[in-house]
C-alpha cells in the first residue's frame, strides 16, 4: 500500500486500496497504523454503496448513527447524508452552511465518537471544500506560560451555546436545545492512541471554560481558534466525487469551508465510529 502527503502537516492520500470489497486484516492493520500518526486519511476514485462505507466504518468501532433523522440513508440508517438539497430538489439551507465552523463531531455529548468519514458523492466544481486542523500542533505552538495556565482548564459544553452555535441553528427547531445537559471536559487532552495532548474545544458546542467569565471565555476561545487555524497546521480538502475523507476526532478539528454556492449541489454520505448519538 501506497501513501503520499497532501502538501499538509496533516492530510495522507493511501493508494492502492478498494473500499467496496472487504480489506484483510493485513490491510486493515496498515491502515490503521497510517491514521495513528496521519490524522487525516483520504482515499480517492472510489465507488461506495452506503453499505460498504457502513463496512468500512466497522473496521474502527462502533458505529453512531447520526441524530438528525431526516438525514439518514433510508436503507443503512447507520449512514447519513449530508446534503444542501431537499427531496423535491430545492435548496436545504441548513444543508448549505452545516458545519460551516471549526468543531469536533458531538462535542455537546457525554462521549463523542472517536473517528468520522465522509464520501463524496456530488460536489461543487468550484469551492466546497472541508478544511482539518492539527490539534496537537496547536498546542504546541501555544507560549509555554499558556500552556501551564491552561493544563487545568475545563470547557463547558452545551448544544448550541458556542460562539457560533446561534447562527449555525437559526430557523432550525430548538427541539434538542433541552435534550442534552452541558458536559465538562479538558481543553488539553491526551490523544487515547497516541497519548499526545491535545486542545479540545468547539465553536458550535462549546458555551466557555469553567470559572471565566463569559466574555473572557469567548474572547480566549477566539484566540486558540487564531492559534489553532493557521494555514502551516491545516489541511483543505477540495473534494472529487468518489473521495473518501477518514479522520481523526481527537487530533483534528474541522470545517464545511463554505466557499460554495448554495445552488450546487454537494451531496455525501457520512459515518461515524464510538461514543454517543452525535450532531
Ligand atoms: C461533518 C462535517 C464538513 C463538510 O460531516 O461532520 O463537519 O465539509 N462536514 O461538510
Ligand atoms: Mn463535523
Amino acid at each position: 500500500m501506497r501513501s503520499r502527503r497532501l502538501g499538509s502537516p496533516i492530510g495522507l492520500e493511501v493508494l492502492d486500496v478498494n473500499l467496496a470489497e472487504p480489506l484483510g486484516d493485513r490491510t486493515l492493520t496498515a491502515i490503521r497504523s497510517l491514521f495513528a500518526e496521519n490524522p487525516v486519511l483520504v482515499f480517492r476514485n472510489q465507488d461506495l454503496t452506503a453499505a460498504a462505507i457502513a463496512r468500512f466504518a466497522r473496521a474502527f468501532g462502533q458505529i453512531v448513527p447520526g441524530v438528525i433523522e431526516k438525514y439518514r440513508h433510508p436503507d443503512v440508517p447507520d449512514v447519513s447524508y449530508l446534503t444542501n438539497v431537499e427531496s423535491d430538489g430545492s435548496i436545504d439551507a441548513f444543508g448549505v452552511r452545516r458545519a460551516s465552523d471549526w468543531h469536533y463531531d458531538g462535542s455537546f455529548a457525554e462521549s463523542p465518537p472517536d473517528c468520522a468519514m465522509l464520501y463524496g458523492i456530488k460536489v461543487p466544481s468550484d469551492g466546497g471544500g472541508t478544511l482539518f486542523a492539527d490539534m496537537h500542533t496547536a498546542f504546541l505552538t501555544l507560549p509555554q506560560n499558556l500552556r501551564d495556565r491552561i493544563e487545568d482548564l475545563e470547557t463547558i459544553n452545551h448544544f448550541g451555546l458556542g460562539p457560533a452555535g446561534r447562527e449555525y441553528f437559526d430557523g432550525m427547531s430548538p427541539d434538542r436545545w433541552g435534550a442534552y445537559n452541558p458536559v465538562r471536559r479538558p481543553l488539553v487532552m491526551p490523544h487515547p492512541i497516541t497519548g499526545r495532548k491535545l486542545l479540545k474545544f468547539c465553536m458550535i458546542h462549546t458555551a466557555g471554560f469553567a470559572g471565566m467569565t463569559h466574555r473572557d471565555s469567548a474572547n480566549f476561545m477566539a484566540d486558540l481558534l487564531v492559534q489553532a487555524t493557521g494555514d502551516a497546521s491545516t489541511y483543505y480538502h477540495a473534494w472529487q466525487p468518489g473521495d473518501l475523507v477518514l479522520w481523526d476526532e481527537h487530533a483534528t478539528m474541522h470545517r464545511n469551508a463554505g466557499d460554495f454556492s448554495p445552488e450546487q449541489p454537494r451531496v455525501m454520505l457520512r459515518a461515524m465510529v464510538g461514543g454517543d448519538p452525535a450532531e
